[in-house]
């Protein structure tokens, strides 16, 4: 039998209840990782993720935490190691979206998307670095892997977004500066830039005919994203196979950033 990609590791996902950490999640134990699956209020949906990875033969355990809080963070990281002895992979995927015109954004919901999509990635980061250095070398290319959820908006200015907007355009920063002072330790830290993938954060861009063709003039692919597409990005970036991509930032996006106006005369 094929040793699988992943096999012997350990993955913790967050946000791994739904969408896009959901996918990740079942996509790294398909690939033979024992997953971490962290929530923060949907247990329906981490247990359901949990279920499915371990019909694949990885081990899986689903985890409450939120993300934006160092003593969550701290007891989850704590949490997995009992479990499984090591975290070798973060998946920082929680991340949500609070709307509203800049005029009317209230200091509270640019503090719940800035606490979640970019302290809870830092919070997130730094136990794992914490972690991989306590444990050391243990046979595989790296100390460990770190992926960040970012967004195409990393690069693509929102309006009506500016606290999601902002958040992704510091994840794209904390990135690469984690990048640079990590990978002489032998931690590759990369990113996933997804564009319009179907999940439940944007159900209205794609949910009815009208939405979905308005949503496909933003995308030279004419196709909408899926959640497979993300974790099999993931696998990929985790798995030894990239040991030489360090600091990028794939965008996983049927070509969202091709300034897809421009496809006629300008
Ligand atoms: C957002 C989605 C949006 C997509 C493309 C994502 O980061 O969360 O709501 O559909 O970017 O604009």
């Amino acid at each position: 039998m094929e040793t699988k990609k992943l096999a012997g590791q350990t993955a913790l996902v967050t946000g791994a209840s739904s969408g896009i950490g959901k996918a990740c999640a079942i996509a790294l134990g398909e690939a033979g990782a024992n997953v971490v699956v962290n929530f923060a209020g949907n247990s329906a949906g981490a247990d359901e993720a949990v279920d499915i990875i371990k019909e694949t033969g990885s081990g899986a355990i689903a985890i409450r935490a939120d993300v934006s809080k160092k003593d969550q963070v701290d007891a989850m990281f704590a949490e997995a190691v009992k479990a499984f002895g090591t975290v070798d992979i973060l998946v920082n995927n929680a991340g949500l979206q609070k709307d509203a015109a800049f005029v009317d954004m209230t200091l509270e919901d640019w503090n719940y998307v800035l606490g979640v999509n970019l302290t809870g990635q830092f919070l997130c980061a730094q136990s794992a670095v914490k972690e991989f250095l306590r444990r050391g070398m243990n046979g595989h290319r790296s100390l460990g892997k770190i992926i960040c959820m970012s967004s195409v908006h990393e690069l693509i200015p929102w309006a009506g977004h500016i606290n999601y907007a902002a958040s992704k355009g510091g994840v794209m920063l904390m990135m690469r500066s984690l990048a640079q002072e990590l990978g002489p330790m032998k931690i590759r830290v990369n990113s996933i830039a997804p564009g319009a993938i179907k999940t439940p954060i944007n159900r209205m861009a794609w949910e009815t005919p009208e939405a979905e063709q308005r949503l496909l003039r933003l995308i030279p692919y004419k196709r909408v994203g899926d959640v497979a597409d993300i974790g099999n990005a993931a696998v990929w970036l985790a798995s030894d196979e990239s040991d030489y991509i360090h600091g990028a930032t794939i965008f996983v996006d049927g070509g969202m950033t091709l300034y897809p106006g421009f496809e006629d005369n300008g």
